[in-house]
């Protein structure tokens, strides 16, 4: 099986616990510290710009309220996605995906693109994400690994852009997990660590795929995982994994 192309640490939201999440200032702090991959989530806003944002609602990352797909993003324009953070990071905002991307391009970081669709919008998620995806790595060295929990998002973006890789998000492992991989045509499966049990991690890679797990902020469970066989890990501790890590 080919060796896992990416980083093996994955900065969790850009920049982890030492950014406010999902910003540009997330991104340039992993890149500050010397991580060659970030994740971040894709949502729509109400006009259909695919923005950086976790969570349906904007109240608790953002001075906004009320939900995303209800925002335009120019509404979004005027609110602080910092301030929440700290201080020092007021007046951040909430970035398109357009500029997050174009910014990881201009700093050399391959990301893992969760395309995290508000209720309602998985096909619209996943086409918009992977187009635009497509749009701004097309220069780049590696393609960036698209990954949703919803599978009509990964089959959408399958259907714009077939040729950009995905990833099946999941917590645990469901039993029919390879019909699913097969369907979505996915080249990696990402799990939450704390359902994983060795002989799964086994059989994912025997069966070819990928294995990334998230979200993982203890360097012994990372030694662990990596002993398993994963292939990759996204973690929040940017302090305390080292973009070297193995
Ligand atoms: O993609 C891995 C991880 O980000 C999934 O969980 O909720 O942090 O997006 P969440
Ligand atoms: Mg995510």
């Amino acid at each position: 099986m080919k060796t896992w192309p990416y980083a093996r640490i994955i900065a969790h939201r850009g920049g982890g616990t030492l950014a406010p999440e999902n910003t540009l200032a997330g991104l340039r702090k992993a890149k500050e510290l010397g991580f060659s991959g970030v994740e971040f989530d894709v949502m729509l806003a109400a006009d259909a710009t695919p923005i950086l944002m976790h969570d349906e609602t904007l109240e608790r990352t953002t001075s906004g309220t009320g939900a995303i797909a209800a925002t335009a993003y120019r509404d979004m324009l005027k609110l602080d996605a910092g301030s929440w953070y700290s201080r020092e990071h007021a007046g951040e905002p909430v970035p398109s995906f357009e500029r997050a991307g174009a910014l990881c391009v201009e700093l050399g970081l391959w990301a893992n693109i969760e395309i995290k669709p508000a209720k309602g919008y998985d096909a619209e998620t996943g086409r918009a994400a992977a187009q635009l995806a497509r749009a701004l790595w097309s220069g780049a060295p590696l393609p960036p690994l698209l990954s949703s929990f919803q599978p009509a998002a990964l089959a959408a973006a399958k259907a714009a852009v077939p040729e950009l890789p995905r990833g099946a998000l999941t917590g645990s492992i469901p039993p029919d997990w390879q019909s699913w991989m097969r369907a979505l045509g996915c080249v990696s499966l990402h799990c939450d660590y704390r359902l994983l049990l060795p002989q799964q991690a086994r059989a994912v890679r025997e069966a070819g795929y990928w294995l990334l797990c998230y979200t993982v902020n203890d360097p012994e469970i990372a030694r662990v995982l990596f002993g398993w066989g994963v292939d990759a890990i996204v973690t929040d501790r940017l302090d305390l994994i080292a973009p070297d890590f193995s």
